[in-house]
């Protein structure tokens, strides 16, 4: 079947003129390959991203299209998905995902991001999943089963080690061989093999000198020779840099943010080169058997294909539990939360966060929601009319200076004209109008940046006036709760950005402190795609909500988690730590690079780096709590005999099947899901390899009493290690250690 594909697509190719070919492997337009009328080949239409699919810009300029059909369905983004520990929601968030990309007449969606989160800093940290191999390739892998099943490619960006945004353009990785291939690129190995991923973007960067887009050792040796993929390889948008070198590489496509697409290196440049000889022609036709083999497989030319739909019902259902599932219950130390909405007659809820939208920010990631219901609108419909929910904004962006920085370099296309029904959107800074178009730009300056905001007097006077104004009411006997929604937005978030430090924006430590002066059982909730300092105020919180970037029904789910109509079942899929200085990037390593940077932490990748060297976090990896208590019984191990295993590709490849098995009882008194961790670690802590590293995991549902076994498949080398299986990476509740019975049992 698959050789036929090849030959067929071969067969194709063998009509094609030089011309002709040149035209499939670069982009004709910023979104789109040329195709061949006259033999029924399509051009190659791309759109972002992981959250939903973008708006719809005109061929040769980056002038959004005058055009109201490309309102869509709004996904949570990467990392809360990720907080969701549930692969058959991202089996099912990537399907909407890939029937909307086809509903919108997509061929490629330009996503999942699975790059590790190596800084809490890297402002695209948003669009990706986790500082874990394990987790992001376990999630990325259904999602793009989900996505594919659209007859829609996923590209999985960016291959590789594409961890911070500063000099994203030029920066030369200095990482370790053997560290790349068992921190940074097993996500990938994965998402092409277990997931299937029909296309892969190179990433922007170098790495030992060469750019990833033109790589010999990433394209050639890894992905091509190594993983055996025949799928196609697409640029970042620009990242191409030598005609060339590009040529002779795996690359396949050559996409650029400018419009002279004739001057793309694998355009002209490319047909003069071959033209004269220097370059033969065979290496086109590889890349354009490969593209044909990929429309082939997405049912380009043969009528078979699926149509797709967007913004349905059932698209927003999904995107609400996946929005549930991704709220994160870190803290609850007396109880307060779910709050009884019989006992709320008047709330006031604080906070910029509490009444923004986000979706139209962030870089390329950003689109245009159908809708979004923000956490006070979330509030306000589920309490209804018996409760008054009073708002007061606590405080406010930047105003002017943030606009100017963003010119330079950073993402936030502004399609809504700065207020979207008079509502504060991200991607415009305090309303003022945004260029539209930042990315045109964004092959200046490296690419990025650490962004440095500089005082900005007046919103400083504002937000000022906006505390007091908000204190004072916080302290007034009226309320019978207040809640405080605050964290980041895309100023911070946001490609082309990478923050200089974990510090909550806008002066908001002060007024949480504040807040928390006044009313001693406020709920604080932040919202954001990375952690933030809260040193300030955390022990004298009782209560505290992470949220992520939550999609179109973010407010909602939010609202029934507060309310306890949802009981919370998100966890951390990264370490949360006090301060940037205890990530390992940073004390370590070097962050962010300029020329060049050196990760210096090697293996110590986020809680690898805590757990070995017992730094404390501030919440760490796998952490969340429930409203109700599960029960670990006594892990014991089974081992699979006689069992095909995929003794192939060194290090990615699972050598046998080892089982962790364990029994969960719910002990509260509500309904609730646990995911349960599996952790392989070192017996004795000898500082030389991470201590412990995640495995495996299952999500259970359980009512109150009942009791389940869980059988969790254990990935990874057992020899000399320990099973620990637990609630979070630091809430480890059962130990298997008897390797004796193991040993004898894989000798036979
Ligand atoms: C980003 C990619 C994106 C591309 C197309 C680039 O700036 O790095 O992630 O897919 O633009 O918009």
């Amino acid at each position: 079947m698959e050789m036929n594909l090849r030959s067929r697509a071969e067969e194709l190719a063998a009509q094609l003129t030089l011309e002709e070919k040149i035209g499939m492997i670069h982009g004709a337009e910023l979104f789109a390959t040329k195709g061949v009328e006259r033999l029924g080949i399509l051009p190659l239409r791309m759109s972002d991203s992981t959250m939903g699919v973008r708006q719809d810009f005109e061929p040769d300029s980056w002038q959004p299209m005058a055009d109201s059909g490309d309102f869509v369905t709004y996904l949570p983004c990467c990392s809360g998905l990720a907080a969701t520990w549930n692969r058959d929601l991202a089996y099912e968030t990537g399907s909407v995902l890939g029937a909307e990309a086809r509903g919108r007449g997509k061929d490629v969606i330009l996503g999942p991001g699975i790059n590790i989160k190596r800084s809490p800093l890297c402002g695209r940290n948003f669009e990706y999943f986790s500082e874990d191999p394990y987790l992001t390739g376990e999630l990325a892998a259904p999602f793009i089963r989900g996505v594919q099943q659209w007859d829609v490619a996923a590209c999985v960006k960016h291959f590789a080690a594409n961890n911070q945004e500063t000099e994203r353009l030029w920066v030369d990785v200095d990482v370790d061989e053997d560290v790349l291939r068992r921190v940074y690129l097993p996500a990938f190995y994965k998402a092409v093999r277990a997931g299937g991923a029909l296309t892969v973007m190179g990433a922007y960067n170098r790495i030992y000198g060469e750019h990833c887009c033109q790589s010999d050792f990433l394209l050639r040796k890894i992905l091509r020779e190594e993983w055996g993929y025949d799928g196609v390889v697409i640029s970042d948008w620009g990242g191409v840099h030598d005609t060339e070198l590009a040529a002779k590489s795996q690359l396949d496509i050559e996409m650029s943010v400018t419009s002279d697409f004739d001057e793309y290196k694998m355009a002209e440049p490319l047909r003069k080169l071959i033209d004269k000889g220097e370059i033969p022609e065979r290496v086109v036709d590889e890349k354009v058997v490969r593209i044909l083999m990929l429309m082939m497989r997405l049912h380009m030319m043969d009528g078979r294909r699926k149509r797709g739909c967007y913004d349905t019902e059932g698209h927003r259902q999904t995107v609400l539990r996946a929005a549930r599932e991704s709220v994160v219950l870190l803290k609850n130390d007396k109880g307060i939360l779910p709050l009884d909405p019989e006992k709320c007659k008047r709330i006031l809820v604080v906070g910029e966060n509490g009444d923004c939208t986000h979706a139209g920010g962030g870089g390329s990631g950003e689109i245009k929601a159908l809708y979004e219901i923000t956490p006070l609108l979330g509030i306000r419909k589920l309490l209804g009319g018996n409760c008054r929910v009073d708002y007061a904004a606590g405080y406010c962006r930047d105003g002017g200076i943030e606009s100017k920085d963003r010119e330079a370099v950073s993402g936030g296309t502004d399609f809504s004209g700065g207020d979207n029904d008079g509502k504060k959107t991200d991607g415009t800074a305090g309303g003022v109008k945004q260029p539209v178009n930042w990315q045109a730009a964004s092959l200046e300056n490296g690419g990025g940046s650490v962004k440095h905001v500089e005082v900005d007097e007046a919103a400083r006077r504002r937000r000022r006036r906006l505390r007091k104004e908000a204190v004072e009411l916080a302290g007034s006997s009226v309320y019978d709760q207040v809640i405080f929604v605050g964290g980041l937005n895309h100023d911070q978030d946001s490609e082309g950005n990478d923050r200089p430090d974990m510090k909550l924006p806008y002066e908001q430590d002060e007024l949480i402190c504040e807040l928390l002066k006044a009313r001693p059982d406020m709920v604080t909730v932040l919202l954001g795609g990375s952690p933030v300092e809260m040193g300030r105020w955390i022990d004298r919180a009782d209560s505290l909500i992470w949220c992520w970037y939550g999609g179109m029904e973010g407010g909602t789910a939010l609202a029934e988690v507060l309310f306890g109509e949802v009981n919370p079942s998100g966890k951390l899929p990264e370490s949360f730590y006090k301060t940037h200085m205890d990530c390992s990037a940073h004390c370590m390593g070097e962050f962010p690079g300029t020329d060049r940077v050196r990760y210096g932490e090697g293996m110590f990748v986020g809680y690898r780096y805590l757990d070995t060297f017992e730094v404390e976090p501030r919440f760490c990896f796998g952490h969340g709590l429930s409203y109700t208590e599960f029960a670990y019984g006594k892990a014991e191990l089974e081992v699979e005999k006689n069992q095909e295993t995929d003794m192939e590709a060194g290090t990615y490849a699972e050598r046998r099947n080892i089982f962790a098995v364990c029994e969960i009882t719910n002990i509260g008194n509500r309904t609730g899901k646990e995911t349960v961790q599996v952790y392989l670690r070192q017996r004795e802590n000898d500082k030389k390899e991470p201590y412990q590293a995640l495995a495996g995991f299952e999500k259970v549902e359980l009512k109150p009493g009942e009791t389940k076994k869980v059988r969790i498949r254990v990935e990874g080398q057992l020899s000399d290690k320990e099973v620990a299986v637990g609630s979070s990476s630091r809430d480890i509740r059962t130990i298997v250690n008897d390797h004796g019975i193991l040993r004898e049992e894989m000798k036979k």
